[in-house]
């Protein structure tokens, strides 16, 4: 197998099957673009089926996603995609970034959400970008734009409806489009708790990355209690 593509959390491999590629998840966990660094003995299985059940959620409804089939543990096949170098980042609730940029209180509601864009970009810290700036740097043409912007308020209402079901508040969370082969945009990446913050109702407690992050808790406790109630109302 070829490796193709390591990031912070996964590896992209290839194993000659045409138009897939094989997607394992690893056990470590970075925070403030890998500033922070730890390894969480068993992330990468609970992350890989916390994302198998929000992508297959997300099938069900509608949404295409490039998730194929589960491999083991810590794989899937996934489409070959070419990844837009552009994440989108939906906040229902103000946190982590919007706060500290804003110089905003935490918790404020966002009713509609917000769309934000970032720039894919390690060596600049991801920065936040214009839709006007993305369509000029040709990151995305017009017409992706609105169909990756229709599709993300689509999911945001069902992942919104799906953890307030499980008594979660979805704070907010960053999604990956990627572009296959007929030129289709399509979900890709991963959903899981290291790319989501999740809250309880009550105590605003986080059962998400940001346990790690802001060293308030055992990371694994919260990934665990999340891919318990997912499974049992999936
Ligand atoms: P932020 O508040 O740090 O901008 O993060 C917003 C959401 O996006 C949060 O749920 C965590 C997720 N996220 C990622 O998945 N990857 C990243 O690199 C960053 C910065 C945030």
């Amino acid at each position: 197998m070829k490796k193709m593509y390591e990031g912070k959390a996964k590896i992209l491999f290839d194993d000659g099957v045409e138009g897939t590629l094989i997607q394992k998840f690893k056990d470590s966990a970075t925070a403030f673009n890998a500033k922070k660094k730890d390894e969480f003995d068993g992330k990468g299985v609970l992350n890989r089926k916390i994302s198998e059940l929000m992508f297959g959620y997300l099938e069900g409804h509608g949404i295409k996603t490039h998730f194929v089939e589960n491999l083991d543990e810590r794989s899937d096949r996934v489409r070959s995609v070419e990844i837009l170098k552009l994440e989108v980042v939906v906040r229902n609730r103000s946190a982590g970034s919007f706060c500290r940029r804003y110089a905003a209180p935490k918790n404020i509601t966002f009713t509609p959400c917000l769309f934000e864009l970032y720039l894919k970009e390690d060596e600049l810290d991801d920065p936040q970008i214009t839709e006007d700036s993305a369509l000029a740097l040709e990151l995305i043409n017009k017409d992706q734009l609105e169909h990756v912007r229709e599709t993300t308020l689509k999911i945001n209402e069902l992942m919104k409806d799906l953890f307030l079901k499980i008594g979660f508040i979805l704070v907010d969370y960053k999604l990956e489009f990627g572009k296959t082969s007929d030129g289709e945009i399509i979900l890709a990446d991963e959903i899981s708790p290291d790319t989501m913050r999740l809250w309880d109702p009550e105590t605003l407690d986080s059962y998400d990355k940001d346990l790690f992050r802001e060293d308030t808790g055992d990371l694994l406790v919260g990934y665990r209690e999340v891919l318990k109630r997912l499974q049992e109302q999936l």
